[in-house]
C-alpha cells in the first residue's frame, strides 16, 4: 500500500489530492475559471498569483478530507512539466518544501502521464496495453500505454488543441470562456449537416494523409470565414447549426484517428482523457465506431478528465513502487515530451 499527497498547478486549477494505490482519499480543486473569464482565456500571471493564494488551503483541505496526518503519507508528488512555468513553480516549490520539512521522498510527474493515469482511477482493474486519446485545452494526443513510463506517441495536433479550437470558435461566436461546454450545449440543438466544415487533414510529403495527426486551426479559420459570409445574410447567426456542424467536424476527426490507431496497433481498449472527453458529440461518434469493433471505451468521470491532482498521485504511486525519486532541486519546465 502506498499513500501519496499530490499537487497539480500546471495551468488554471490549484489542486491537491491524497491517493492510496488506485483509490482516491481526497481530491480538492480550486478553480480559477472566474478569475480568467473577463480576459477570455487563461492569463499566466493571474494564474500564478491565484495558485499562490490557494495552494496552502487546498493542501490542508486535501489532507483534512483524507483524514490522515503526515506520518501516513509515503511521498509528495507534483506536476513539474509541461505547463505554465509560473504556475508549475508554485506547486513544485510547495511540494519541495513539504518534502523537506516532513522528510518525505519527492516525485516530479509529467502532466500528460497524470492524464493517462486518470483511466486507472476510473477503472482500477485496467491493465496496459491500452490506447489513450488525450483531448484538452493544451493537448490532442494519441498515446499507446504499455506500462509505467512506457508510452508511444502515435499522433498529435500540428497546431491548435481540440479544446483550444472550441475556446477560439466560442470566442468568435461571442459565447464566452471556456467555450467547450457552451458550444456542446448549443450543438445538441442544431443540425450537424447544416454546414460542411473541413476535417483538418495533415498531408505527408508523398501526398497521403497522416493517419493519426490532426489540425484544428484550418477548421477555426473556416468557421471564421463562414461567420463573415453568414453575417451578410442573417441578422442573427444560426448559432446552434454552426455549433453542431463544428462539433461534428471535431468529433469525426478525433474518432477517425483514434479508431485507426486502435485498429492498426491492435488495442482492445481506448481510454479518453482531458476536458474535451466531456463532449457529447465525441462520445456519440466514438461509441458508434467502437461498438462494431468490440473496442472497450473508458470515459473517466469529468472531474478526473479535467486537471486534478488525484491523477498525478495515481501516476506517482506506480513510480514510487518502482523506486523512482526526484531530487530536491527538481525544477519546472514549460515543455517536455512524455
Ligand atoms: O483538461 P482541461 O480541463 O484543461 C487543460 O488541461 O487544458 O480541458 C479544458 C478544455 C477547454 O478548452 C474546454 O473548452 C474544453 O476542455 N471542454 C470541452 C467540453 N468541456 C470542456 N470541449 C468540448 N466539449 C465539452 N463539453
Ligand atoms: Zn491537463
Amino acid at each position: 500500500m502506498v499513500r501519496i499527497l499530490a499537487i497539480e498547478t500546471s495551468c488554471d486549477e490549484t489542486a491537491a489530492a491524497v491517493v492510496r494505490d488506485r483509490a482516491i482519499e481526497s481530491n480538492v480543486i480550486a478553480s480559477q475559471v472566474r478569475a480568467h473569464q473577463p480576459f477570455g482565456g487563461v492569463v499566466p500571471e493571474v494564474a500564478s498569483r491565484a495558485h499562490l493564494a490557494n495552494i496552502n488551503g487546498v493542501i490542508t483541505a486535501a489532507m483534512g478530507e483524507a483524514g490522515c496526518d503526515w506520518s501516513a503519507i509515503d511521498a509528495i508528488a507534483v506536476t513539474c512539466a509541461p505547463g505554465l512555468v509560473g504556475s508549475l513553480l508554485i506547486g513544485v516549490t510547495a511540494a519541495k518544501t513539504l518534502a523537506l520539512v516532513q522528510q518525505k521522498p519527492l516525485l516530479g510527474i509529467h502532466h500528460l502521464e497524470g492524464h493517462l493515469y486518470a483511466s486507472y482511477l476510473a477503472e482500477p482493474t485496467l491493465e496496459p496495453p491500452f490506447l489513450c486519446l488525450l483531448v484538452s485545452g493544451g493537448h490532442t494526443s494519441l498515446i499507446g500505454v504499455y506500462g509505467c513510463g512506457e508510452y508511444q506517441l502515435f499522433g498529435q495536433t500540428r497546431d491548435d488543441a481540440a479544446g483550444e479550437a472550441y475556446d477560439k470558435v466560442a470566442r468568435l461566436l461571442g459565447l464566452g470562456y471556456p467555450g467547450g461546454p457552451v458550444l456542446d450545449r448549443l450543438a445538441q440543438q442544431g443540425n450537424p449537416e447544416a454546414f460542411d466544415l473541413p476535417e483538418g487533414n495533415i498531408r505527408l510529403l508523398d501526398g497521403k494523409v497522416h493517419p493519426y495527426d490532426s489540425s484544428f486551426s484550418g477548421l477555426k479559420t473556416a468557421v471564421a470565414r463562414l461567420v463573415e459570409e453568414l453575417r451578410q445574410t442573417y441578422d442573427e447567426l444560426p448559432l446552434a447549426d454552426l455549433a453542431a456542424s463544428f462539433q461534428k467536424a471535431v468529433a469525426q476527426a478525433l474518432t477517425k484517428r483514434a479508431i485507426a490507431a486502435a485498429v492498426d496497433h491492435g488495442f482492445k481498449t481506448l481510454a479518453i482523457g482531458g476536458g474535451v472527453a466531456a463532449n457529447s458529440g465525441l462520445r456519440q461518434h466514438l461509441t458508434a465506431a467502437a461498438e462494431p469493433l468490440g473496442l472497450q471505451l473508458i470515459f473517466p468521470p469529468l472531474r478526473l478528465c479535467t486537471d486534478n491532482a488525484a491523477m498525478i498521485g495515481c501516476a506517482a504511486v506506480e513510480h514510487f513502487q518502482r523506486g523512482d525519486r526526484s531530487p530536491l532541486d527538481l525544477t519546472a519546465r514549460s515543455r517536455l515530451s512524455l
